[in-house]
């Protein structure tokens, strides 16, 4: 795959590093930015052969087939549409959009250009990611019920994303984005999310937008995703998930906790991990953070999509509707009442709720518990199938 990227900032490079980082045969040939001395200095860390301060140009390039969006939240859907005007595939970063009118413009785009839309959502590709949403198709934790996701950090490293206008809002679109997706990918893609309850707070720094907030996501098989999202967590990047099914539980730590502890005075390496906050002391880095975020995984599914002409696992569709649900969690914020999500252009399944599946004790009887004591003995709480009433055996 031959590829431009449009930006030259933090996630750009995260991105040049799983592209160039390991043995393949992609290459990127071009990269923009706003000036021309920052692109230079991409080209020349990255051995990119061309830089561009024009979108049009880098988009443009004859030895590109697939354009890499790695831009400020603001600059998303201009830059697909000129990336899907110049007929190349387009690979846009999270969120696709400032909010679903944007994500679906962006969509719509591509579609009529006929070219592939993958929405980069690296945490969805994570291996722990990947393994849990493998489990739970397997059915091995049951019907997932609950899905919660956790992102909370100390705040970005950029003006743009504390600017609402720019970005589209504060620590919801930036981190409950990832958060939103992971729920989707166990709780199931086909099934519609219907409405939203949000609680979100500007408590910490000085801006316009939440920097803190907790929303939960109704799907119309009555499951429930969870996110939690904070720019003003201290102690480093905490990034978990919890899955709630009847048959099982998945507990995943991608950051804090990996199971890499290290201790050090200070000397030496100033880079322990994104938004680590000391280099000091007892510390939690990552082995491979380009593979363990997930991108690594990522490409591969982009690429190969591309190649075979399918659609990736995630994809623009998937960005729109987690823009339809931010949106929202934003109205749900501000009414203090759950919000329909409004997703015009719904291409899931149309799912009624299912009935509750009963397990009986008897003929007579359901069972509802059933719990071995400290002494031994087991015992049983059941309900009569006729009247009601509630007993123990
Ligand atoms: N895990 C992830 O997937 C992840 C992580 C970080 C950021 N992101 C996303 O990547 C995008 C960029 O974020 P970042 O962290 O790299 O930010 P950054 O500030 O480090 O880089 C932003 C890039 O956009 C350029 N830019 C900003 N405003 C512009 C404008 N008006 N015109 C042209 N170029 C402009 C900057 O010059 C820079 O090259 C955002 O959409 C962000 O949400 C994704």
């Amino acid at each position: 795959m031959k590829l431009a990227i449009l930006g030259s900032g933090f996630i750009a490079r995260f991105y040049a590093d799983a592209l160039v980082g390991q043995r393949r045969k992609d290459e990127i040939t071009i990269v923009y930015s706003r000036t021309l001395e920052n692109a230079k200095k991409f080209a020349d860390d990255y051995k990119v052969p061309n830089y561009t301060d024009s979108i049009k140009e880098c988009v443009s390039h004859k030895d590109v087939d697939a354009v890499i969006i790695g831009l400020s939240n603001d600059m998303h859907l201009e830059s697909v549409i000129a990336a899907a005007e110049a007929g190349k595939h387009v690979l846009c970063t999270k969120p696709l959009g400032r909010n679903a009118k944007e994500a679906y413009e962006m969509l719509k785009a591509v579609e009529k250009a006929n070219v592939t839309g993958g929405y980069l959502e690296d945490l969805v590709y994570s291996p722990k990611s990947l393994k849990s949403a493998a489990t739970i198709q397997s059915g091995a934790i049951g019907e997932v019920i609950w899905a919660k996701s956790r992102e909370t950090h100390p705040g970005p490293h950029s003006d743009w994303f504390w600017n609402k206008e720019k970005s589209g809002g504060g620590a919801i679109i930036d981190l409950g984005c990832h958060c939103v997706e992971l729920c989707r990918n166990y709780i199931g893609k086909n099934i519609k999310p219907v409405e939203v309850m949000c609680w979100a707070d500007t408590r910490v720094h000085p801006i316009d937008a939440e920097d803190n907030a907790v929303g939960l996501v109704k799907y119309e098989n009555g499951a429930i995703g969870q996110f939690e999202v904070s720019w003003s967590f201290r102690g480093g990047m905490d990034l978990r998930e919890e899955v709630m099914g009847t048959e099982g539980t998945i507990w995943t730590n991608n950051f804090l906790r990996t199971g890499f502890e290290m201790f050090t005075s200070g000397k030496g390496g100033k880079y322990i991990a994104e938004k680590a906050e000391s280099n000091s002391g007892w510390l939690f880095p990552i082995g491979d953070e380009v593979n363990e975020l997930g991108y690594n995984h990522m490409f591969t599914d982009m690429f190969d999509a591309i190649d075979n002409n399918k659609q990736p696992m995630e994809n623009f569709y998937d960005g729109y509707v987690v823009n339809a649900i931010l949106d929202a969690a934003f109205a749900s914020a501000k009414s203090k009442k759950w919000e329909p999500v409004q997703i015009e252009d719904w291409r899931g399944v149309a799912q009624e709720k299912k009935e509750k599946q009963m397990t009986s004790y008897d003929e007579d009887y359901y069972l509802i518990k059933e719990e071995v004591l400290p002494n031994g003995e087991k015992k049983y709480i059941i309900k009569n199938k006729k009247t009601g009433s509630i007993e123990k055996r």
